[in-house]
This record gives structure tokens, sequence and C-alpha cells, in this order.
């Protein structure tokens, strides 16, 4: 008796290892997310993809502190039917072990998402790429392409994204404006000023443009985009990529000039476009941001603070930066999709997923504990 209570107990143990939260069908924000491997889903600044009856996350895989120094060995991902079970598939796009190639350990792989393309059938891979040894001076862009999902994905290359090229909304007498950043004093009134009208546009213009936090955003039409901030992060560039997505067709605007948006994230709604965005304090939260056009290269209209709740909720984004705003298949819902981050140990950032509502016809965002997708029945 004492030895089959012994045996039941311990496969109850096994089988909770191996499907831990099994018949838990809510998200809690901020708690650990284990996946079928039984540890803390490990992709982060990431983004998700709809193919065949899945979701696959794809995100920075990140190493445990003190990896030889190496914070990431390249882009994970995970796959789940009903978005509460997760299981992992492994890392998709590896950083391999070659020195000659700007891949290569120690550079920094961020925010990387997955776009699928129906005209060449095959995956496109975008992230945010510094150098080894560089910090975040390079502020490039990596592309990478797989013909399964999973990946493994082949590198391509990285690129600073629009080289020769301006951007559609600014004119001819911006372009031959002859400041520079040597008569300005760095934060001045006349800096932002110039900032605002493009001094590093000008600056970077035959080199290309500088390309940090990023987000890639497929319009209905098959059209896909490549949202960056730019500029020394104090404007956002909306590119429209090639036919094939990997590569830049030249179309590009500034968006909120001089405002400092990162973690940019694109949603649509009814012919609308969204962006949840945050302001650039590195790891450390900031009030969120929303803002929403008619067009994808129109005019973008700042719709302020999404968040709702008290107050060091709304000033720090519940603590979180966004990454993605996640449509549910088949659905207008949304949810909003945020990087808790732990700068200290990376691995174990937490995610915050939170339901898009809506109020006066605008998104917003609120804080629940725990919550599941029947909240979206209670929208109109
Ligand atoms: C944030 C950015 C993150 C990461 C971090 C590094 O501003 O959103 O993706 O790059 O800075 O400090």
């Amino acid at each position: 008796m004492k030895n089959s209570f012994k045996l039941i107990f311990s496969i109850a143990i096994a089988f909770l290892t191996v499907f831990p939260g099994k018949g838990q069908n809510n998200f809690e924000p901020g708690a650990t997310w284990p996946a079928s491997d039984g540890k803390h889903i490990n992709v982060h600044g990431g983004g998700i993809l709809f193919y065949h009856g899945r979701y696959y996350w794809f995100g920075e895989h990140r190493l445990p502190k003190n990896t030889e120094k190496v914070q990431t060995d390249g882009v994970g991902c995970y796959s789940s039917k009903d978005l509460y079970h997760w299981k992992y598939e492994g890392v998709s796009l590896m950083i391999p072990n070659d020195t000659t190639s700007l891949l290569t350990p120690g550079c920094v792989v961020e925010r990387p998402k997955v776009i699928y393309n129906k005209k060449t059938g095959k995956f496109v891979m975008w992230f945010h790429h510094e150098l080894k040894g560089q910090g975040y001076k390079a502020a490039m862009t990596g592309v990478a392409v797989s013909n399964k999902i999973t990946g493994p994905y082949r590198y391509i290359h990285s690129l600073r994204p629009n080289a020769g090229q301006w951007p559609l909304n600014y004119s001819k007498e911006q372009q031959s404006d002859t400041l520079t950043e040597r008569s300005l004093k760095k934060w001045s009134p006349e800096w932002k000023e110039a900032v605002k009208n493009g001094l590093f546009l000008r600056r970077d213009f035959e080199g290309g443009q500088m390309a940090r936090d990023m987000t890639l955003f497929v319009d209905d039409n098959g059209k896909a985009y490549h949202i960056h901030s730019s500029e020394e992060n104090q404007t956002l560039h909306f590119s429209e990529l090639t036919d094939d997505y990997l590569g830049f067709s030249g179309l590009y605007i500034r968006v909120l000039p001089g405002d400092a948006n990162e973690a940019p994230a694109i949603f649509k709604k009814e012919g609308k476009y969204y962006m949840f965005s945050s302001g650039t304090t590195g790891w450390a939260p900031n009030p969120g941001r929303s803002a929403m056009s008619s067009d994808i290269l129109g005019n973008w209209v700042p719709l302020g603070n999404p968040c709702r709740g008290n107050e060091k909720n709304v000033k720090t984004t519940f603590a979180s930066q966004s990454t993605h705003v996640l449509q549910i298949n088949g659905t207008e819902n949304f949810i909003y999709m945020g990087d808790r981050w732990k700068p200290e140990e990376l691995i174990d950032s937490r995610h915050i997923w939170l339901p898009v509502e809506w109020e006066d016809g605008l998104p917003v965002i609120k804080w629940y504990d725990k919550w599941n997708l029947s909240i979206f029945s209670y929208e109109k």
C-alpha cells in the first residue's frame, strides 16, 4: 500500500514536471511561465506568428548570467495551440561559432520577429543586431530566412536601412539643411529642434539609417513593414520591405520625430493602425505611449499613455516594456505583450500579457493578476 502510494506520487510529480500548469487556462502576468520542458519561457523582446493552427513565439534566447560573458545564443522558439501551454521548439537562429561572421558569440541579437511570405513560401526573421565589442554603436538590423517555421534560419546579412534614400515625409528644404552636431549642445532646446528636423537623418543619409528596437508588421494586402528606432533613438522609421521581405524597398517615413520612442508594437483594427511604444530608459520601465494612423505610412497621431490603473502601474506600464501586440487568430481581439526585464538575470525576465481593451474607441491596457481569453467575450 505504502509502495503503491509512493509510485502514484512519483508519477504525479513526473507528470507535473513534464506538463506543468496543464489544465491551467490562465495568464498570470509577471509569474514564471513554465513551458513543456518545465523551464520558464526563454524568449524575450519577441513576437508571435500564427501559422497552420499554431502560434509560434520567437524571441531573445538568453543564457544564464555570466555564460562566458555572452548574453544570448540566438533566437528561441516555442509553439502553442491555445496560448496558455507552450512547447519548446529549440533555437531557431543559432549564433554560430564563427569569428568571420558579424553574427558571432558576444554580439547583441534583440527583439527578433518572424513573418511568413505567402509568395515565396519562406519564413523571414529580422532582428536588432549590435556587433561584438561595440555596445549599441552599430545600430543594425539583421535578416535570416527559413523554409520551415521553427528553423533552422539561415543568416543572410545585417545592414543599416535606406542608405541614400530620403523619407517620403522629408521636404527638399529639410534635405538641404546644413546644420551639423558640432555647433549644438546635446539636449539643449536648439539640439532637440535640430534632431526633430533630421540632424541625424542627414548625417546617416549615405551610410544608412540607424536601426535599434524593431518590429515587423504585415498588412492585409501582403505588404510588410520594418519599424525601428532610428536617428539615435529619437525618431521612429517605418520602412516598406521588398516583396520577398528580405530587403528594404526604399520607401519609408519618419514617425513622431524627436519623441524618442522605442519598443514599437503595431496592430490594426477596423482599418486603423495602432502603435504601443515606450520611452528610452534602457531596461528600466517608463510610461507607455500609444499612437494611431489611418495609413501605415501616413500621419501618426499620439494618443498618450494607454495604461489605466494606479499611478505606479501607469508610470511603469505595469513594470514592463512593449514588444508585440498579438491578434488572436480569427478575431478582432488583441493581447499586449511586454517584457518585465531583469537586467541582472535576463533569462528570468517576466512576460506581461494583458488584454487590449477599448475606451471611447481607443486602445487601453489594465492590470489583471490572473485572466483568460474569456475576457474578450465581454468586448463588443
Ligand atoms: C532598451 C531596449 C531593449 C534593450 C535595452 C538595453 O531600451 O528596448 O531592447 O536594448 O534597452 O539597455
